[in-house]
């Protein structure tokens, strides 16, 4: 299996706080991997680091073998164009079109003409099920319009590698469902690597090719899904029912 990921001993404190205290990940090419952990543990903070959004305190991030934090703005922007990233909560531009939210990316970082700007936007509109939107408004959007727009978004650059944060959480289980389809089908048709964080243990089941669990600063389980769901492992048993008991009463 090819790395296309490889996390070394990535630590990050904000003020006081020791958030990531050394994690070690590897994510191979093509693979879901799908992270999990309670809330405030620092998943949405190791997604950014692995963009490069936020520099760590120490460590290493290899993407395709190319160590992103000793990289200037320039060869980091460059990076960035693998990926694709869809933030918590979807995060779309209030005061800006459905297709100049999903077209700035293009814009800002392509020549490409508006018109071939335009036709990308139709495609990808027409891929997460939302044909002919493009000129609506955000605020015109339901929570799932949002959320698929979102990854609309995220998908503009052709990414080779796509992070999602959480992108089912609020959503009702039809919606959590076809997201969940949304993102194994690209996997698998357009053999893009993705990381996914979640709460959502279906969406584990269902897609993970590797399940990892963020806990006290280090990835505490790495394994398969069925493993996960197997283990004995104190910290993990008492997650897993907390987790499974708020989606039971959600589904
Ligand atoms: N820019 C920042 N400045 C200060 N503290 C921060 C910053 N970003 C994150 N933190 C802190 O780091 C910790 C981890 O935050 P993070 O957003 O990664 O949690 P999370 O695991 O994504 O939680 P959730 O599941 O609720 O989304 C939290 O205590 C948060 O307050
Ligand atoms: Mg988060």
């Amino acid at each position: 299996m090819e790395k296309i990921i490889e996390i070394v001993n990535l630590k990050k404190r904000f003020g006081d706080k020791e958030v990531l205290k050394g994690v070690n990940l590897t994510v191979n090419k093509g693979d879901t991997l799908v992270i999990i952990g309670s809330s405030g543990c620092g998943k949405s903070v190791l997604l950014k680091l692995i963009i490069g959004l936020i520099e760590p305190d120490e460590g290493s991030i290899f993407i395709e073998g190319v160590d992103i934090v000793k990289l200037n703005k320039k060869e980091l922007y460059k990076i960035r164009t693998k990926f694709g990233f869809q933030f918590q909560g979807s995060a779309l531009f209030d005061s800006m079109t459905v297709e100049e939210n999903i077209g700035l990316a293009l814009r800002e970082n392509t020549n490409l003409s508006n018109k071939e700007i335009k036709k990308i936007v139709a495609e990808k509109l027409e891929i997460v099920g939302l044909p002919g939107i493009e000129d609506l408004m955000p605020a015109d959007l339901s929570g799932g319009m949002k959320k698929r727009v979102a990854l609309a978004r995220s998908l503009a650059t052709n990414p080779q590698i796509i992070l999602y944060d959480e992108p089912t959480t609020g959503l009702d289980p039809i919606m959590s469902n076809n997201i969940d389809e949304f993102i194994k089908e690209l996997s698998e048709r357009l053999k893009v690597t993705s990381i996914v964080v979640t709460h959502d243990i279906f969406t584990v089941l269902h897609i993970a090719d590797y399940v990892a669990m963020l806990y006290d600063g280090r990835i505490y389980f790495y394994g398969k899904p069925k493993e996960l769901m197997n283990s004995k492992d104190s910290i993990i048993v008492e997650f897993l029912s907390r987790t499974t008991q708020r989606n039971l009463s959600r589904r």
